[in-house]
């Protein structure tokens, strides 16, 4: 029999920016995926906890989960509560999206124990609390693809105006060096002011890369995926950065950049095939540099938080 008040969710991992896209273009992943578990209170708190010790912060005002859920429950009003068990796998300061999973997986989570009372658009304007919570800004590019799944774009967040986009059947690779950038410093690290010049190369990219998608015109995709703003200062954070980008190309890669705010780097490919070879082609990079990494080949999450168990 189904428990009314629990739940548990794999929230998954999203790519935000999709290269040209700084803030306004996200895409949901199929791995990795953080685990939670939801639990409905009938007192008015929000408790969170780590499944396993993962140092999370536990106040649930300074929590990625917690803030969305506060501000759900004083919208909801009356006696209601969650308690919150998060398994933490994506790891916080990847750039594949940790906050959003665990803001996106304990609102959808909380929505459904609460019988689906709020859109899709409502969580996104909840989790986006918990952007806030972990960058200081509230973006929507990580929230909305793993609310939504797919590939989304968010032409405005004041309102909130979420398009979904038609994701093509293409492969992801992405590798994880495994060092730490925090969004709030590679926010911090770019130019306030862009060239003329340089926002009309940017702006012909995301119109094309979004025409790319939904024509799945897999030569425009490639093309457009170039960030002349943003990628050429923050890959300086990461090493390897350009000769995974270009080796990875030379692989057969339609083409890819910085996952989020990095440091992870992803690649989009035609077939599973070229995704591997990416994959070999990421490895030996850092193998050669002498830096850990994870990576992952995966396939673009169209459905995005998903309810395992009720
Ligand atoms: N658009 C955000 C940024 C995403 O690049 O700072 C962070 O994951």
């Amino acid at each position: 029999m189904s428990n009314t008040k629990y739940v548990k969710v794999l929230a998954p991992g999203t790519v935000a920016n999709l290269v040209c896209g700084f803030d306004v273009l996200g895409m949901c992943i199929n791995e990795p995926n953080d685990v939670m578990e939801v639990t409905m209170l009938d007192t008015k708190e929000i408790i969170i906890k780590s499944a396993d010790g993962y140092p999370l912060p536990l106040d649930p005002a300074m929590n990625t989960a917690g803030a969305p859920l506060i501000e759900m429950i004083n919208e909801v009003g009356g006696n209601v509560g969650f308690e919150v068990i998060i398994h933490k796998k994506i790891k916080p300061g990847s750039g594949i999206g940790s906050s959003a999973a665990s803001a996106a997986g304990a609102t959808v989570a909380a929505n459904h124990l609460l019988g689906n009372r709020f859109s899709k658009e409502d969580m996104v304007r909840f989790a986006m609390f918990g952007e806030k919570v972990a960058s200081g800004v509230k973006h929507a590019d990580n929230v909305a693809p793993c609310i939504y799944g797919g590939i989304t774009l968010i032409r405005g967040i004041h309102p909130l105006d979420i398009v979904s986009i038609p994701s093509p059947d293409l492969f992801v690779t992405v590798v994880h060096p495994q060092i730490e950038v925090k969004t709030s410093d590679a926010r911090q690290i770019l130019r306030k002011e862009v060239k003329l010049k340089d926002a009309i190369k940017q702006w012909g990219n995301i119109a094309g890369l979004v025409a790319g998608f939904i024509q799945n015109d897999l030569p425009l995709i490639s093309r457009s995926l170039e960030d002349v703003i943003i990628e050429p200062v923050r890959s300086i954070l990461i090493p390897g950065f350009d000769d995974v980008k270009r080796l990875c190309k030379e692989a057969g890669a339609l083409g890819g950049g910085i996952s989020g705010s990095g440091p992870s780097i992803f690649m989009l490919s035609e077939t599973e095939a070229t995704a591997n070879a990416v994959n070999e082609v990421m490895k030996d990079v850092y193998n050669k540099i002498g830096l850990d990494y994870n990576t992952y080949v995966t396939t673009i999450n169209k459905t995005g938080v998903k309810i395992v168990d009720a």
